[in-house]
């Protein structure tokens, strides 16, 4: 575990924007609560670690990140627990998985405890934004990027990490119409897809909007050497219950290690479930589908949870799946990891980690 003694500065804002901010209408992504947390890496060292207003970074048109793209990230909650208390929902798993992509990225690692101290102050300075109601919770948003004003591919001496934070809701209105996408990849062995890092994500830009302009809200990844197989599904990773069983491509260096997904295998072991880690071939998905023996299929993240999925496209095929209140192992898992979020049931897995 890397570790430090440093202590973190605060500087309340004068005026909140909460009371002008209607929580029960929020769209994702668009509101953010009132601070943010911020720390350099100069000299060597993470300096300077301070909570201050939520508000703009100045920056040189230099800046590396802007030119190669020298950046990470990553997304958890924190949840209003029953009893009245916050918490957040396994933050060590994404601080974790932050320092990962930091090595892969060629950027200093974050001291886990200066992390997790930054993300338990800022949530308890900011937890009055949290809403209230199903599906509501704080989404975290903690980032990293190359701060050198320097034109030239190298990795940066400096870097800024931030984290902040917006109230949320549902991510995805309805269950998701997807294609599975045979032309472009995400990610390739020896590349990045592991990493939560920007470029992954730009570069499904295009070919998610062509998805998109056909009418999917989503696409699933295949392998980019022979594409049949299947990665993840658009911004998440994927599942399918095929006669009771259920099936996720294993993490093989190019998928990322969702939190969500680990949670998901975890409880539905637990559950009784089998649940199969392998290479899932595009053509068995079909297969299932066409013979009724696929029961169900979801996206799994942390800003959409579980993300029902409502069709799959394949070419000029379209399998319309089960409709959501059929979907009974998907929505057992999904209550079970609700629940546990949420407080109303036991966590056997020490997941909730309490904002003091
Ligand atoms: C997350 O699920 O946390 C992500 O980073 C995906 C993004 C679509 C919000």
């Amino acid at each position: 575990m890397i570790t430090t003694g440093q202590k973190i500065a605060t500087q309340r804002t004068e005026r909140s924007r909460l009371p002008e901010t209607d929580l029960e209408n929020i769209k994702f992504g668009r509101v953010f609560s009132d601070h943010m947390f911020v720390m350099d890496h100069e000299g060597g060292s993470w300096n300077a670690p301070t909570i201050v207003p939520f508000g703009d970074l100045r920056m040189s048109p230099a800046t590396l990140v802007l030119h190669y793209s020298q950046t990470i990230f990553e997304g958890l909650k924190a949840y209003r627990s029953a009893d009245g208390g916050v918490n957040l929902f396994r933050p060590q798993a994404n601080i974790a998985r932050m320092n990962r992509s930091s090595e892969r990225m060629c950027m200093p690692p974050i001291p886990e405890e200066l992390f997790m101290d930054a993300l338990l102050q800022l949530v308890k300075m900011d937890k009055d934004w949290i809403p209230k109601g199903p599906d509501a919770a704080l989404y975290i948003r903690p980032f990293m990027y190359a701060s050198d004003e320097y034109i030239g591919v190298r990795p940066s001496d400096s870097y800024k990490f931030v984290i902040f934070t917006c109230p949320v809701r549902g991510y995805y209105a309805e269950p998701v119409r997807v294609r599975i996408e045979t032309e472009y990849c995400r990610a390739f062995p020896g590349g990045t897809g592991e990493a939560k890092c920007g470029g992954n994500y730009a570069g499904g830009l295009f070919p998610a909007k062509q998805g998109q302009d056909h009418g999917f809200h989503q696409l699933i990844w295949t392998d980019g050497l022979t594409h049949k197989y299947i990665e993840e599904s658009g911004t998440m990773n994927v599942f399918f219950n095929v006669d009771g069983t259920l099936i996720t491509p294993a993490l093989d260096g190019t998928i990322l290690h969702g939190v969500t997904r680990d949670s998901i295998i975890r409880i539905a072991k637990d559950e009784g479930v089998r649940v199969e880690e392998r290479q899932v071939s595009v053509e068995e998905i079909l297969v299932a589908a066409r013979n009724g023996r696929l029961r169900s299929a979801f996206g799994a993240g942390t800003a959409a949870t579980i993300a029902h999925i409502a069709s799959i496209s394949f070419g000029e095929e379209e399998f319309e799946l089960p409709q959501v209140a059929q979907r009974e192992l998907a929505n057992k898992i999904g209550a079970k990891l609700d629940g546990i979020r949420r407080g109303t049931i036991p966590d056997p897995y020490g997941w909730m980690v309490r904002v003091a």
